[in-house]
């Protein structure tokens, strides 16, 4: 029954709406090739960076990933200073010793190399320099940053999080474990390199994964759709397209650079798609699951989308069926398509080794669960179905092993 609390959500969304127009997103300045990391160097030095605090993870340098960005720049003579200490969900702890190594060494800007985790962290690092008196926790929520920030540049090496065309940094309170998010569009980096090379030593699991998130990330925005205009309907539908036809693709055969191509264009386009449309239910129960038992965050998204869109019912069919219709999904009615869509997701799963059902969630944690996902969500994320507590309850219930 529509009552007062749907009406405080219906309002605030039409709020937002207005606000939107006024906002200043943006997409970053690319370039985009394979091999065209060897061209970040001059990129450097044409925007004048200065000394360069360089945000990655331990993972890449043993990889030998992190060696393609850093040789390029050690020839060209760039001066930078190495950060590596980022968790998988990155904490606050991180953010604080990133700033220090940043203010530490006077560095002018921020290069970030990796996945969703490095990226969020060098934008809260970039957020902090622009207020050093405050934490983390007081950054978090809308518009909080609004000054000016040192030059970021992006270098994704996941296809997933879409981070390096978002305003949203993604952060774990270290002492509460609630995950939050900073969000302002001078957030967005100015910069940024997509070489699917970078790519190609991404194991299978994590191919899944991260191309499950970008999946997620598109599917929400375009389900949701209030906020969107029509560069967010199409940017979320050629995300979702790309991806079917070449996550799998790039899952099978890591070294299929034209899969791993799309798959980074289909992660940009889906970051795209989101940073108006937002994203959904999928995200803010994902996240309460990575600040509490540290699941990655692909893998929390890849259990919980095909779930929540079957909870939202007939009013996320016609978006679902219009998503199938760009895959060539065929059927019926709007219903039939939407589940055949569904389905096509969950065989995803079970292909990649994704679990049907989430194993982790302790019963004494689903108040808590509850209480930060409709944080995070109502108002702000203008889902088909406004989920109240009880429904929360109710589908957290379903999707518990
Ligand atoms: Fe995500």
């Amino acid at each position: 029954m529509y009552g007062f609390y749907d009406l405080v959500c219906d309002i605030t969304q039409c709020g937002i709406k207005v606000f939107d127009y006024f906002l200043g997103y943006r997409l970053p300045e690319y370039i985009c090739g394979r091999g065209f990391i060897s061209r970040l160097p001059q990129m450097l030095k044409d925007k004048g960076a200065g000394r360069v605090l360089v945000v990655t993870e331990k993972a890449l340098i043993e990889l030998g990933t992190a060696k393609k960005m850093l040789d390029p720049m050690d020839e060209a003579g760039i001066d930078y200073v190495l950060f590596t200490d980022v968790e998988q969900n990155p904490t606050s702890d991180n953010v604080e010793a990133g700033f220090k190594v940043f203010r530490e060494n006077k560095c002018e800007s921020v290069v970030a190399l990796g996945g969703g985790a490095p990226m969020d962290c060098a934008k809260a690092i970039c957020a902090k320099s622009a207020h050093p008196r405050m934490t983390t926790r007081q950054l978090h929520g809308i518009l909080r940053v609004h000054k000016r920030v040192p030059l970021l540049f992006a270098v994704p090496t996941t296809s997933g999080t879409g981070s390096e065309t978002t305003l949203a940094s993604v952060i774990t309170d270290s002492k509460t474990r609630r995950k939050a998010s900073i969000n302002d569009p001078v957030l967005i980096p100015k910069y940024a390199v997509l070489d699917p090379e970078l790519t190609l030593t991404m194991p299978p699991g994590l191919t899944a994964t991260t191309g499950m998130d970008a999946l997620c990330h598109a599917v929400e925005a375009y389900t949701n759709h209030f906020y969107n205009t029509p560069v967010e309907n199409i940017m979320a539908v050629r995300a979702v397209r790309l991806i079917y036809d070449n996550l799998y693709r790039a899952y099978k055969d890591g070294s299929d650079i034209d899969a791993r191509e799309n798959m980074q264009i289909a992660a940009l386009y889906a970051g795209r798609a989101f940073t108006r449309g937002c994203v959904g239910y999928v995200h803010a129960i994902g996240h309460t699951l990575g600040g509490l038992y540290g699941v990655p965050h692909g893998k929390a998204m890849a259990i919980l989308l095909p779930h929540v869109m079957r909870a939202f019912g007939p009013k996320a069919h016609r978006r679902l069926s219009e998503l199938a219709d760009a895959c060539g999904i065929t059927g019926r009615n709007d219903a039939e398509k939407a589940e055949k869509f569904i389905s096509w997701i969950e065989d995803m799963k079970r292909l990649t080794g994704i679990p049907e059902k989430l194993d982790m969630i302790k019963d004494e944690d689903i108040e808590q669960i509850i209480t930060w996902a409709m944080r995070e969500a109502n108002p702000l994320y203008p889902t088909p179905v406004l989920w109240k507590r009880s429904d929360f309850r109710r589908f957290i219930d379903s999707v518990r092993e």
